[in-house]
């Protein structure tokens, strides 16, 4: 019989998480509530990427169902990122359209032309002299915090953030060096999902599925005949946020495909990583031997797998306590050759198939939990990310802001 591959443990708390969970509790519109109010007003939430805003004036708009809003996000002449309430302090109409991208030099309002500058600073007001008694200064654009790490661009609602994106990064946040910032967008797609958002966040959270949902579109990546049951080799829980790694299978047999796109250029999924060339220390942090990406859930709605030349990114954007938006992005480094452009397509498509394989069982467990019959739910050691999540959850719902 095959050794069984130990995984290496890593937590803030002295406690292990509980392994037995109310789940059908916490998915509850009750639930959802206090979520709103507690978590995601609260957290630091990613909401774009700075190469999106590369030049003064690029701006995107980002709108949240929870907490309720539509946010202007936008490089000023200065450099630097700003956020602000995508609402006119004339009366309040849209200054952009919701989805919208783009470069201005002023924001300038559709309805009666008032005017901003990228800083957010009030510019001009239409016939001026028909106010009374107004102050530029103090109808600025209404500012959300925003603040930027490694190229990723966060939000806090809050109107005083308890802590600053560093601090709630916590242990998360050192030693990716420039991993982030070299990879450029490879493809990004919405998905909605009649599901909660925490079953959502759980589904890409653990590896235990992988042999049985994936099995069709990634049946051989990982473990192999050395670790059959693809257990992590690392799992560390920090005071929010999770990090683990996945183990590659060493097996894993080239399909005519990859054997082509590889022999010219660097591997994606599924290679294995066995030389953990050029990564940071923050990647495959353990140097576990067969790697093949890492997880990172980055609490309290961010998912990421990190792998040696590729991410992908997902975020989980509630819409009620039943359904969810799931964006999901990919980012990879510039191609060198056309085996490495293809190599790319080959990852594109497949990482797309193997995340609606992801989504797929959600709405059937979130129907079956809410009916509430059954009442709790036990997780495997494999799946102590999921309940590091509610308990991190629980922490924060806990805490009145
Ligand atoms: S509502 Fe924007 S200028 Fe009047
Ligand atoms: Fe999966």
């Amino acid at each position: 019989m095959a050794a069984v591959l130990e995984t290496k443990i890593q937590a803030a708390h002295a406690a292990p998480p509980n392994l037995v969970l109310p789940l059908a509790e916490y998915i509850s519109p009750a639930s959802f509530e206090l979520e709103r109010e507690r978590i995601f007003s609260r957290a630091w939430l990613l909401a774009a990427h700075a190469s999106d805003l590369s030049a003064p004036g690029d701006y995107v708009e980002r709108s949240f169902d929870v907490p309720k809003a539509s946010v202007l996000i936008v490089r000023g002449t200065d450099g630097r990122i700003r956020a602000f309430h995508n609402i006119c302090r004339h009366r309040g109409n849209r200054l952009v359209d919701v989805g919208s991208t783009g470069n201005k030099r002023r924001f300038s309002c559709s309805f009666h032309g008032w005017t901003w500058s990228c800083e957010g600073a009030l510019k001009g007001v239409t016939d001026e002299g028909q106010f009374s008694g107004i102050d530029k200064d103090e109808l600025g654009l209404l500012p959300v915090h925003c603040e930027e790490w490694n190229g990723l661009v966060f939000l806090n609602f809050a109107r005083f953030p308890e802590e600053t994106l560093e601090e709630w990064l916590g242990e998360l946040a050192p030693g990716y060096g420039d991993y982030f910032q070299s990879q450029q967008r490879l493809s990004s797609h919405r998905f909605e999902i009649e599901a909660n958002w925490n079953l959502a966040v759980n589904a890409f959270t653990e590896g235990y599925h992988t042999m049985f949902i994936h099995r069709n579109t990634a049946g051989d990546y990982q473990g192999g005949a050395s670790n059959p049951q693809r257990h992590r080799p690392f799992m560390q829980f920090m005071r929010r946020h999770t990090r683990y790694s996945a183990p590659a299978n060493p097996d894993h047999r080239l399909a005519p495909s990859e054997a082509i796109a590889y022999r010219f250029g660097r591997k994606l999924l599924p290679a294995a990583c066995f030389d953990n060339d050029g990564l940071p220390p923050a990647v495959n942090p353990s140097r576990a031997e067969h790697w093949l990406f890492d997880v990172i859930e980055l609490f309290p709605n961010v998912v990421m797998l990190l792998g040696q030349h590729y991410r992908i990114e997902l975020r989980f954007l509630p819409v009620s306590a039943s359904r969810t938006v799931v964006i999901n992005e990919t980012f990879v480094y510039q191609p060198d050759n056309l085996a490495e452009r293809a190599s790319q397509e080959l990852f594109r498509i497949r990482e797309k198939e193997v995340v609606r394989e992801d989504l797929s069982l959600l709405e059937a467990q979130h129907a079956a939990l809410a009916t509430g019959v059954m009442e709790h739910v036990v997780l495997s050691r494999q799946e102590m990310a999921l309940a590091h999540h509610f308990r991190v959850r629980q922490a924060m719902l806990e805490v009145s802001p």
